[in-house]
């Protein structure tokens, strides 16, 4: 028996020895077994059906092949200081604007009523700085929730950092300005399940960006407090709208959200569709205010000045501050005018990365990047890692020569097979960028911006350390 199957598998046949030959192959077939039976885990239904709504919705989910263990997640019960509290302080929050509207329906903020006929109820005015709250409110209703801590794979500590930030900026006694980090910190030290893994399993998610958390001694203080310079919340992991890039090797990009919060893959569809069948007049936009001083500035001036002067660009300015009169605030038009766009300039603003650039992937619009910091070093879990696919880069750094190449001949040169791809690459995307409405029930929708970080999550604690968790 053994003999004739190795006349059908000559490749095995080292010599004319045929005891030798038998025994590599019955080496062979065991280890074969043994594979098979232990290195591929059983599969659960779950997420199988999961899996199995993607390919039926068309979505070209980018780790789809990256295999799902089951892994669940215990969120901690905070003392109110830390996050409801915060929001109670709603008027207080930020010195530019109430936050009280912001922070209504779990951070969505008000609902948008008129901005179109498409998915209606799904869209809201949500403040850009707000991704902390709506990621909460997700997770409270999530279906990998646990209450059990001794079952949890990870441990969601639901700080509201961001609120917190921008409540202290104008505080100018620094020790009153850090008093609750520290405190948070403190709080950190007294749990039990912090000792599993030293923190190593822990998660805060922060709707600023990380440089409002790592005070520098050096250089002017622009208000920010000293949270992610703390040695034990450098072992938590950091999931933040912007991370350092030099300095940030536990902080992890999530988007910023942007107005859609749909609750059903149907609605999402119906979105993506209407994007799809767009008509793009317009080349280009640039929606943006111009900054005082600095570096950035220049290039926003730059844009400014491209925009204005091509018949191929749509330019949206901002005027200062931020009043409801202003037009490049208003959600119905910025997403009227990217939808009608086929690229979306998306300059550095007062950090490197925008709100914006979530916007435009939301209208389909293909954005362009001018520095790698706006999205290539910061949301590796949710955009594919050849950014040729869905975006263009137009090197903007200090000293290059490019930056004064003109950018409609830039676009131009692109073929439009091309343009149609990256488009709908960029429609593809919408989903695991987009915050699903926190009310939304799981089975079987489409997998957003929580889903995918929590499994991006899971895994990258598994590989920090080094063995299985307890399920
Ligand atoms: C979610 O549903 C609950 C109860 O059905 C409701 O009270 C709450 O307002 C809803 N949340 C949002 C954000 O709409
Ligand atoms: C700064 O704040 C701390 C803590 O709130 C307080 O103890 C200290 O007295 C304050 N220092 C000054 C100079 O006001
Ligand atoms: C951070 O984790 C390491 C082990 O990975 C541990 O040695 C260290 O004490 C932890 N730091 C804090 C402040 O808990
Ligand atoms: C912004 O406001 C300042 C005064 O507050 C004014 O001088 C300047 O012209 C304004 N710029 C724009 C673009 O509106």
């Amino acid at each position: 028996m053994l003999s004739k199957k190795q006349s059908q598998l000559p490749i095995f046949v080292i010599n004319n020895s045929s005891f030798k030959s038998s025994f590599f192959f019955i080496i062979f077939l065991t280890a074969w077994f043994f594979f098979l039976f232990y290195w591929l885990p059983p599969t659960n239904p779950k997420r199988i059906s999961h899996r199995r709504t993607h390919h039926l919705i068309g979505n070209h989910v980018i780790n789809n092949h990256v295999r799902r263990q089951p892994f669940s997640v215990y969120i901690y019960d905070l003392p109110p200081e830390f996050n409801l509290g915060l929001v109670k302080n709603c008027h207080h929050l930020n010195v530019y604007t109430d936050m009280c509207p912001h922070v209504a329906n779990h951070g969505l903020g008000q609902p948008l009523e008129h901005i179109n006929a498409v998915s209606p109820g799904c869209w809201f005015a949500t403040h850009q700085f707000i991704a902390e709250m709506i990621f909460h409110a997700r997770l409270e209703n999530h279906p990998l929730r646990t209450w059990d801590p001794s079952r949890a794979t990870l441990f969601y500590v639901p700080f509201y950092g961001g609120l917190y930030a921008s409540g202290n900026f104008r505080e100018t006694n620094l020790t009153a300005r850090d008093d609750l980090a520290v405190r948070f910190s403190e709080f950190l030290k007294s749990q039990p399940w912090w000792q599993r893994a030293n923190g190593k399993d822990h998660f805060v998610v922060l709707g600023r960006t990380a440089w409002d958390f790592m005070r520098t001694t050096s250089g002017p203080d622009f208000g920010a407090n000293t949270l992610l310079n703390l040695p034990r919340v450098q072992n938590v992991s950091v999931l933040t709208v912007e991370r350092n890039p030099w300095r940030g090797s536990n902080q992890h990009g999530i988007p910023y959200p942007s107005y859609f919060h749909p609750s059903t893959s149907s609605q999402m569809l119906a979105w993506q569709q209407k994007m799809r069948l767009s008509k793009r007049p317009n080349l280009f936009t640039f929606i943006g205010a111009p900054r005082k001083g600095l570096e950035k500035a220049a290039i926003r001036d730059e844009l400014i000045k491209q925009c204005g002067q091509s018949t191929r660009c749509k330019l949206l300015t901002c005027s200062n501050g931020s009043g409801a009169s202003n037009k490049c605030y208003s959600p119905s038009e910025i997403l009227g005018v990217m939808s009608k766009s086929q690229f979306c300039l998306q300059a550095p603003g007062d950090s490197f990365t925008r709100r914006s650039t979530f916007d435009s992937v939301l209208a389909g619009c293909i954005p362009v990047f001018f520095s790698q910091h706006t999205a290539y070093t910061q949301y590796a879990w949710y955009l594919p890692q050849d950014a040729e696919e869905y975006s263009v880069y137009i090197n903007g750094e200090e000293g290059n020569n490019a930056r004064r190449k003109r950018i409609e001949d830039e676009l131009m040169k692109i073929p439009r097979k091309r343009v149609e791809k990256m488009r709908n690459k960029v429609i593809d995307l919408i989903p695991r960028v987009t915050y699903k409405h926190p009310n939304a029930s799981d089975d079987g929708e489409f997998e957003d911006a929580v889903d995918v970080a929590l499994a991006a999550l899971a895994n990258h604690v598994r590989s920090l350390l080094g063995r299985e968790l307890v399920l």
